[in-house]
């Protein structure tokens, strides 16, 4: 079936249509940027523009970065403290008119590389962690998802990690590849000796880059960049909106 897939993220917000079957995007990626603050309204303007621009009524399938349960968002890094208790699911379909699944946005990511990506067919412990304006993180376990993990947060030398690790570090203090690479060693070396996971993922902006920095990487499990790179979040919100 054909699902309109949205990834609400930090920077920007991207839509496809999406084949859920394949996987494979059914139309050109449609991408605007988040607008500054990250308020519902304006964000939620932002979400029917794509919508009205793929001239869509189907089902539409939401990544958004934060804690989503029953469709509410829960927590706010990188998007304003507004969204906190407010049902994202509500707003969207209030606006679009069409039937709305939201989740978070690494959880997306993560069924979307386990369905057709670097996860497929793994049955064990698979951490899925994505790399842009903030950290994401998705465990799986079986090939079933732990929803909500907020691990972008632990704590490293009395700092949340995605402060000091997620890639717009990098991008905003201009670190080289190298020194970033460290930091994300640092922090992958972390969640394994609390996870020991038997995969590691990395999605994200970053993972267009990953010849850049895996390099740089020295977990015992396996690291495996995205296979659908910076649009596994539109095809997981796909994947979620068709089961909908
Ligand atoms: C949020 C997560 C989100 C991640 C990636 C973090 O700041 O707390 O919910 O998955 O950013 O967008």
């Amino acid at each position: 079936m054909e699902v309109l897939g949205i990834d609400i993220g930090g920077t920007g917000i991207k839509g496809a249509i999406v084949d859920t079957d394949t996987g494979v995007l059914a139309s050109p990626r449609y991408r605007l940027l988040t607008p500054r603050p990250a308020t519902p309204k304006p964000v939620i303007a932002v979400v029917s523009e794509i919508v009205d621009h793929f001239n869509w009524h189907g089902p539409v399938g939401c990544g958004f970065p934060a804690v989503v349960k029953g469709g509410v968002a829960h927590t706010a890094s990188n998007i304003s403290r507004k969204w906190i208790g407010f049902s994202v699911q509500e707003g969207i379909e209030r606006a679009t008119h069409c039937s709305v699944t939201v989740l978070n946005d690494a959880d997306a990511a993560g069924l979307a590389e386990m369905r057709f990506g670097a996860g497929r067919g793994e049955e064990g412990v698979v951490l899925i962690v994505t790399l842009g304006t903030g950290i994401g993180t998705a465990l799986f376990v079986g090939g079933r998802l732990v929803p909500n993990l907020e691990l972008g947060h632990i704590e490293i030398n009395g700092r949340d990690a995605e402060r000091w690790a997620a890639d717009i570090v990098r991008k905003d203090a201009g670190l080289s590849w190298n020194r970033w690479a460290k930091r994300v060693d640092r922090y992958l070396r972390t969640m394994e000796e609390l996870l020991w996971p038997d995969l590691i993922i990395v999605g994200g902006g970053a993972s267009k880059h990953h010849e850049r920095f895996f390099p740089y990487i020295r977990t015992q499990a396996k690291v495996a960049p995205a296979e659908g790179k910076n649009e596994a979040g539109i095809v997981g919100a796909a994947l979620a909106g068709a089961r909908a």
